[in-house]
């Protein structure tokens, strides 16, 4: 078989760096996204029934990542001709749940050569050697992979879950906090590591209002909505 495949760079690692053709012209990763987060995404193909469902809602949900200061970013294993086609008819004729006439407004990548994808590790040899499967790569302003998801073609993304990753990232980052199973903006937050309540106590002379320890190596603490929205403002 012939070797497509390359290792997807890992959590915490530089990503890789690239030019592309794009329906919203030639781009240079990462120079031309400076300061703001990415959702770098690959899908097997145009014209094909899942992909359509996903870029419905992806293109309905671009101001919400536009408002948390996130770039989306498409890509497949097609040419420009047929992403502009496919997406033209999206517009024209695709109405589904509700959603229609949508513009879609983030550049596609018409990755011909499989040269993105390869070093994306979106080839994945035994699902396709011809179509990336539906990867997802957040990658935080300073261009570092922190999270990244593989689905196989038949299987959509869920949409909240893209959204609760990237807010959730971005408070990590705002608090130095951990976050705990199915945490949702206004959820208790995980005191950063080695934090327990006697630490929280000593820090700030009072224990923080509301934290709680489970056990000695257990320590929630809440972090309101509204600081939430003001670690994630852009
Ligand atoms: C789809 O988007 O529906 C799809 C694409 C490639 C393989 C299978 C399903």
């Amino acid at each position: 078989m012939e070797n497509t495949t390359c290792n997807m760079p890992g959590l915490g690692e530089k990503a890789p760096e690239f030019e592309a053709e794009t329906t919203q012209g030639h781009i240079r990763f990462p120079q031309d996204f400076k300061g703001k987060w990415i959702i770098l995404f690959s899908h097997p193909g145009d014209f094909t029934p899942v992909c359509t469902s996903e870029f419905m809602l992806f293109g309905k949900m671009q101001e919400e990542f536009d408002a948390l200061g996130c770039q989306l970013l498409g890509l497949s294993v097609g040419a420009l001709t047929s992403h502009i086609a496919w997406l033209r008819s999206i517009r024209e004729k695709i109405e589904y749940k509700g959603i229609r006439n949508l513009d879609i407004r983030f550049p596609l990548i018409a990755d011909l050569t499989m040269d993105v994808a390869r070093r994306y590790g979106m080839i994945q040899p035994g699902a396709s050697t011809t179509a990336a499967v539906r990867t997802v790569f957040f990658i935080d302003p300073h261009g570092i992979v922190r999270t990244f998801l593989c689905y196989p073609a038949v299987l959509g993304r869920n949409f909240d879950e893209l959204k609760r990753i990237l807010v959730g990232l971005q408070t990590i980052d705002a608090y130095n906090v951990a976050l705990p199973a199915d945490w949702h903006p206004g959820d208790d937050v995980i005191a950063p590591s080695g934090s327990t309540m006697e630490a929280i106590d000593r820090r700030t002379g009072n224990p923080d209002e509301g934290a709680r320890c489970y056990d000695w190596y257990f320590c929630t603490k809440p972090l309101s909505e509204e600081k939430v929205t003001a670690g994630t403002k852009h």
